[in-house]
């Protein structure tokens, strides 16, 4: 083991893919997921690789100090893959303490240690960025196109697009992008930074719009709408913004900034109508029999009209594309949840509870 990585928010969505992708393909890093395994983070989405010998599951949470020290002092890490978050916006409307607690004061946790361990160290030289081939102590923070606020009919967020958050959810994810920058410029901390476009893919926690849709059509359930269903989102298959992860901390400048897209946009109502048309197929009933489920609700507070990412940097830099369409991917996604209905079962019982029913349809 020539390297141990920490990565953060390793059993949620995108965090398992990324861990998965990294224990397979570097089987000399010592890999460690830290992850306090809230309502989004479950073991069930690694048992494949559980028993890796590169693999090791620690159970911390960012927000408490003296348990992530813990971590920090026995694994001594080279560096960090932070992806632990609160991650819903409809959430952080509810709750927008939980989400300035885990994803802002958890990150200054992460930056406080890995600048005690790494900057403070005598071998450290202030302003001097390690030979990147080293991965010595590098910071990657795995943030979100959101905090760029909305777009309207037109234009891309680019990497020098300035920040407007409009949810506490964007707002306090800026709040984290803008502290690991801070940390880069005040104390030489060695970063790197991505925002990206909306994932889908397995193992995504149905209160999120594609894993609500298909796991209500499965079961007859009413497909909630907000608002006039007008908006647009930039839709990425989750195991390319893995692939991009990857790309990006081995290969990119210290202190570089990525956006990373799909080049995908779709207005909710036509992907969800998109869904159904794939679904009814897939589950043998007559074309647009699931149609009658659509509902439209109340709108999301603030909701944001239009995200669209120009990934062209990502692309001529590193020459990362998407690898699969979105025909390709929203297939491999729809079979995958067809064939783990037990695991839709158990993620929807419990904390969850139908947080949706109760938000936006009673
Ligand atoms: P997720 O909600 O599926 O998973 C989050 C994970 O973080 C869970 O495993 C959870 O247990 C863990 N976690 C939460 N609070 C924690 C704490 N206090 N301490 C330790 N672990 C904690 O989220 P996701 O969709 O996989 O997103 C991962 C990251 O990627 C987030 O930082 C998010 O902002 C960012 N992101 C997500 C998307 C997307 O479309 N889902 C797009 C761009 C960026
Ligand atoms: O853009 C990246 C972001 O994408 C990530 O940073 C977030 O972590 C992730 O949750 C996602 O945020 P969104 O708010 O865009 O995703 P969500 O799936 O919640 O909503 C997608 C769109 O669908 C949005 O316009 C709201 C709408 N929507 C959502 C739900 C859950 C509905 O119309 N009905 C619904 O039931």
């Amino acid at each position: 083991m020539n390297k141990t990585l920490i990565i953060t928010g390793g059993a949620g969505f995108i965090g398992s893919h990324v861990v998965r992708l990294f224990v397979h393909k570097y089987p000399d890093y010592k890999i460690i997921n830290l992850d306090a395994l809230t309502y989004a983070g479950n073991l069930e989405n690694l048992t494949d690789i559980e028993n890796a010998p590169n693999y090791t599951f620690v159970k911390a949470d960012i927000t408490n100090e003296p348990e992530l020290r813990a971590v920090f002092e026995q694994y001594r890490p080279d560096a960090i893959i932070h992806l632990a978050a609160e991650s819903h916006v409809d959430r952080s409307i509810t709750n927008p303490n939980a989400f300035i607690q885990t994803n802002v004061m958890g990150t200054a946790n992460l930056l406080n240690l890995a600048r005690e361990f790494w900057t403070l160290n005598p071998a450290h030289t202030h302003g001097h960025f390690p030979d990147r081939k080293e991965l010595n102590n590098l910071f990657y923070h795995v943030s979100t196109d959101e905090v760029y606020g909305s777009l309207g009919e037109t234009g891309f967020f680019l990497e020098t697009t300035s920040y407007d958050p409009q949810s506490p959810y964007s707002a306090s994810k800026a709040a984290s992008d803008h502290l690991v920058r801070a940390y880069g410029n005040t104390y030489g901390l060695p970063f790197m930074l991505s925002n990206c476009s909306n994932n889908y893919g397995p193992n995504h926690f149905p209160e999120k719009l594609i894993p609500l849709c298909i796991s209500n059509i499965i079961n007859e359930k009413p497909l909630p709408i907000y608002g006039d269903g007008k908006y647009t989102r930039d839709w990425l298959f989750v195991i390319d913004h893995a692939i991009a992860i990857d790309a990006i901390f081995h290969n990119a400048k210290v202190g570089e900034t990525y956006n990373i897209g799909g080049f995908n946009e779709w207005q909710n109502i036509d992907l969800v109508c998109e869904l159904i048309k794939q679904m009814d197929a897939k589950l043998r009933r007559p074309a647009g029999y699931s149609e009658k489920l659509i509902t439209y609700v109340k709108d999301r507070p603030g909701h944001d009209k239009r995200y669209a990412i120009d990934a062209n940097k990502l692309k001529d830099d590193l020459g990362w594309t998407p690898s699969v369409t979105f025909e390709e991917g929203l297939d491999k996604t729809i079979d995958w949840y067809l064939s783990n209905e037990a695991w839709l079962k158990n993620v929807t019982s419990g904390a969850y509870q139908r947080y949706y029913e109760d938000q936006y349809i009673n």
